[in-house]
């Protein structure tokens, strides 16, 4: 989920993302998407339900898509903040392929394209609510930086629970990308 999505990114440092990065893992294909048709909004609704804000980032982001046997099974957003910070704006996975390692691998690949694209570091917000997502990312040595408090009550309009616990805040971890 996301920070302030009206940030003004350069485009500089997300072209130099958008190189021809393919990585097979978990015989999962990873690529930029190419063709603004390809947008799986479907999935991307999965983290974000507002379209407005999914918009919004993908204005200004770098869209990579996830296959497996040819079928779309994951999305991810990578948007820059500056010049050595990159954020994941958006991650899903097909809720039918959820919990086969697709989301660590997608992580994983994003973690490999923004230290090869020269940034010092690599962030990710999710809601207060989202206690599996907060366990995956810890678990990938995502660390928790700050608290955005009411992030969700002043940018959503309609409210959002999870595991029966309203999201109203936005907790932001990062990871620091060693050379
Ligand atoms: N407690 C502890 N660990 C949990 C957990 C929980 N409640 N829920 C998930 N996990 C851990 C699993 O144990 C697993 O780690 P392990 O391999 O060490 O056991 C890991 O998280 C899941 O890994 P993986 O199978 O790769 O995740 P995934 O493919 O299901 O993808 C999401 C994860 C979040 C991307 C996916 O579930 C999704 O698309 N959810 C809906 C959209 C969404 O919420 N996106 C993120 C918005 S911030």
């Amino acid at each position: 989920m996301r920070l302030d999505p009206a940030t003004n990114h350069t485009q500089r440092h997300c072209s130099a993302l958008n190189k021809n990065y393919q990585l097979i893992e978990l015989k999962l294909h990873i690529e930029p998407i190419k063709d603004k048709e390809e947008i799986p909004f479907d999935l991307l609704e999965l983290a974000d339900p507002s379209r407005f804000q999914i918009e919004s980032y993908l204005n200004t982001g770098l869209c990579f898509i996830a296959k497996f046997k040819s079928e779309i099974v994951g999305v991810i957003v990578l948007n820059e903040i500056d010049s050595t910070v990159i954020e994941i704006k958006n991650i899903a996975i097909k809720e039918s392929e959820q919990g086969k390692g697709f989301g660590k691998a997608l992580l994983k690949y994003s973690e490999k394209v923004s230290r090869e694209s020269g940034y010092q570091k690599l962030i990710i917000g999710t809601g207060n609510s989202s206690v599996g997502q907060l366990a995956l990312y810890q678990k990938e040595g995502f660390e928790i930086d700050r608290i955005e408090k009411n992030f969700f009550l002043k940018n959503y309009t309609e409210p959002i629970f999870e595991n029966g616990i309203q999201c109203k805040h936005m907790v932001i971890l990062e990871k620091k990308l060693e050379k």
